[in-house]
């Protein structure tokens, strides 16, 4: 089993090349664990995680945000939600939600493409959809690529249905937004749905090799 280390303050290293599917070294990278279990730590985004998590960015298939951006939303002390997910130190995912008045907002989700496909993106919507609900919100909304059907089904599964097409969102390709929301997600059913979501992630089966959450609390130093 892989170890989650927790914030230590410490500078964090930035994304290896993990081994690929087909690398055979062994059991430090995510082709050694099908089936094992590897402890995810989940961990407020500081500026040092910063070189990792851009370089997620460029394997997202699509023009991210730039330094500057996660920068100016990281400098922004309220309203904001930032958090980083660690396998062995190392960043593997991020993602972010803002909070306007009783709605919450994805501004952004992305794991790294060899550590996908381990409900990885889950435990971090999970994380922020529950401290969304602890700030009072009671809907959730965000964009997706209207192709983009991975992200598409991560987000049905929390209950997130399509509201609209933004024409032409994402400049550089002309591609079109799909509006999705949550409704009511402070409402008991939404938190059976969660409940039932978390219950999920503690039964790895061949389809979902376990990822352990070590630090489920990762409001520590909530800014
Ligand atoms: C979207 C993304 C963050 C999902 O992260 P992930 O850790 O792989 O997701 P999970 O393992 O938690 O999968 C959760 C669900 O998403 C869906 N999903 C994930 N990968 C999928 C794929 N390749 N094809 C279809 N559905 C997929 C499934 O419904 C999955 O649930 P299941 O495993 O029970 O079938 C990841 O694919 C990613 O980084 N994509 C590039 C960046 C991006 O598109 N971000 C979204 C911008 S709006």
């Amino acid at each position: 089993m892989m170890t989650a280390r927790t914030e230590d303050g410490s500078a964090v290293a930035e994304v290896p090349d993990p081994p690929g599917p087909s690398d055979p070294s062994g059991p430090s990278g995510p082709s050694g664990l099908s089936g094992s279990w590897v402890d995810v730590g989940l961990t407020p985004m500081r500026r040092r995680h910063l070189r990792s998590v851009l370089r997620i960015e460029s394997h997202a298939g699509h023009r991210g945000w730039s330094l500057g951006l996660f920068m100016s939303e990281l400098a922004i002390q309220t309203g904001r939600r930032y958090l980083v997910a660690k396998v062995d130190g190392t960043v593997v995912g991020f993602a972010g939600m803002l909070f306007i008045g009783s709605d919450g907002h994805v501004t952004t989700i992305a794991v790294h493409p060899d550590w996908r496909g381990r409900q990885i993106g889950t435990r971090l919507m999970l994380q922020l959809t529950r401290e969304a609900i602890e700030r009072g919100m009671t809907a959730i909304t965000l964009e997706v690529r209207a192709g983009n059907e991975p992200a598409q089904a991560l987000y049905r599964r929390f209950g997130y249905a399509p509201a609209g097409i933004r024409p032409d969102y994402y400049r550089e390709t002309g591609e079109d937004a799909l509006v999705m929301w949550a409704h009511d997600v402070d409402s008991a059913g939404y938190q059976a749905r969660l409940a039932a979501i978390e219950a999920d992630l503690a039964r790895p089966d061949a389809d979902h090799p376990g990822v352990a959450l070590d630090h489920p609390d990762a409001r520590g130093d909530r800014p």
